[in-house]
């Protein structure tokens, strides 16, 4: 076999995207997942409601679609997830696609959690519409009691890595792919039939209401406004999956025939409008059944399930289907990050030509995330009383201090303490590295440039791409990470 023989044959084993549309559905899935869901609507109520989509839009067009094309530059480029791209463009940054890694297990370790408590809340409606009590004769007090029943906490957790497990394992083409081509459209329609339900119940107009009036006031000072800007720009980027590596993945089994601008833009925008839909279904539903607009894990699993609790017997069919479409947000989610694990295990093999399987890879690395998400399942989310102790009660702190506000937001439980390091650090820390890299280092004209013209299309706008890549996002990020760590380490400490 001749050595150019050999090559193909490796890139071969790899897998490829059957189509662009294909590799759009899984980036697009990646990118919509519960932080389009519980995030989105939620802060976008509360930091100014349109003020906040208008920033949050300004981010997406500054920096999400300049980090998203970075990646999937450099993914295609080096043909390589993040640890061989960074390593290839120069050994000296390799560490930088392992700070990757270290975000996916971060990630998964509450993902898989949360993707497993949204199956049992969809069995749970799909046995209330069999006329069977789905939620344990708990009813509206479920989230209290499911979080206390540990061995369902786990199956449930289990079951979630299953799942993923079951898709990864098929392959870029015939799993991912396959799964993403079916899953996202039907969460499209899924989504718009909750939104369009909704919208006829009385009492949803103060939802629409919450979220659109323009509210400057939060803009009004100048602290105001850069809290806005860093809650903006944090959201923006875990929505987007950027900085961790998962978006070089996908890329570098993208075809060098396709648009990498065009995808860059795509990505972003099918985001941001999933995120928008599911605030037009989420605060309308709170203020038509009277609940509250909560944060984080208690929207999803406390508010909306009252809400559709509360909607009679046609609610469980709805309720249903709402979770349905969220469990599907959430596995095309963590399928990335568990492709970005596998992908490079892969180009290692590869790499030192030896056998790899993917299963077996994707096998190590669902237990691997089985056992960091075990405190996550198990510290009711930081209860005193729960089995696994959280950070801050390990740590020596009371749950008087946490009830005060004087315990950091990144120790009060163990779903807090992995969302915060991946989130809060490593994630913007990945995405500042790679910018000022592409931008001072590789230079946007060397790098940038050449794979995206291999398609044989035109590359626009250079100097908007360069501006982004060496000033403003280099200078968000360092926004970001300074308000995040003041906010989830810091603000608790000195109160
Ligand atoms: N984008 C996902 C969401 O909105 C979460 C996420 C953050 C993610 N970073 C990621 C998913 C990296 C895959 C890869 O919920």
């Amino acid at each position: 076999m001749s050595d150019n023989q050999h090559l193909e044959h490796m890139e071969h084993d790899r897998g490829t995207w059957g189509s662009n549309f294909g590799f759009l559905m899984a980036a697009v899935g990646s990118a919509v997942g519960l932080g389009n869901i519980w995030g989105f609507p939620y802060k976008m109520g509360n930091k100014g409601g349109f003020a906040f989509l208008i920033i949050y839009l300004l981010l997406v067009i500054f920096v999400g679609v300049v980090v998203m094309l970075g990646e999937l530059t450099i993914g295609r480029k080096t043909g390589k997830g993040a640890v061989g791209a960074y390593a290839a463009l120069s050994k000296k940054y390799k560490w930088v696609g392992y700070l990757g890694i270290l975000s996916a297990f971060t990630l998964l370790a509450f993902y898989n959690v949360l993707g497993g408590l949204v199956m049992r809340y969809m069995f749970g409606f799909l046995l209330q519409i069999l006329g069977v009590d789905g939620f344990s004769g708990a009813g509206m007090g479920f989230f209290g009691y499911i979080l206390y029943d540990y061995s369902g906490m786990i199956f449930f957790h289990v079951l979630f890595i299953v799942c993923n497990v079951v898709i990864v394992m098929g392959g870029i083409q015939g799993g991912i792919e396959k799964f993403c081509t079916v899953a996202m459209p039907a969460l499209f329609f899924m989504l718009l039939f909750v939104i369009i339900y909704v919208a006829f119940q009385p009492g949803a107009g103060e939802g629409y209401k919450f979220m659109l009036t323009p509210n400057f006031e939060p803009l009004s000072s100048f602290g105001g406004f850069i809290d806005v800007l860093k809650t903006a720009a944090g959201q923006m980027f875990f929505s987007l999956s950027l900085g961790m590596g998962a978006i070089i993945s996908y890329g570098s089994y993208l075809d060098k025939k396709e648009d990498l601008q065009k995808n860059a833009l795509i990505i972003p925008a099918c985001d941001t409008l999933i995120a928008v839909m599911a605030a037009c279904a989420i605060l309308p539903a709170c203020a038509a059944f009277n609940m509250e607009y909560a944060q984080g894990p208690g929207l999803l699993f406390n508010t909306m399930q009252n809400v559709f609790l509360s909607m009679g017997s046609f609610g469980n069919f709805v309720g249903f289907m709402f979770y349905f479409l969220v469990f599907i947000a959430a596995v095309t989610s963590s399928i990335s990050l568990f492709e970005a694990i596998v992908t490079w295990r892969l180009d290692v093999g590869i790499e030192k030509k030896q056998k790899v399987s993917r299963t077996k890879i994707m096998s190590i690395a669902a237990v691997c995330s089985f056992i960091v998400g075990i405190p996550v399942a198990l510290d009711a989310l930081g209860a005193a009383d729960a089995v696994v102790k959280a950070p801050y009660l390990l740590l020596g702190m009371t749950p008087e201090q946490l009830a005060a506000g004087q315990v950091p937001m990144a120790i009060d439980c163990w779903l807090d303490f992995f969302d915060v390091i991946s989130e809060g650090i490593f994630m913007p820390l990945g995405a500042l590295i790679m910018a000022v890299l592409i931008g001072w280092k590789w230079k946007t004209r060397n790098l940038i440039v050449p794979e995206c013209e291999i398609s044989g299309h035109k590359f626009w706008g250079y100097t908007f791409f360069d501006i982004c890549f060496k000033f403003i996002t280099p200078i968000g990020m360092i926004l970001v990470l300074g308000g995040q760590i003041y906010d989830f380490f810091i603000k608790a400490l000195i109160a």
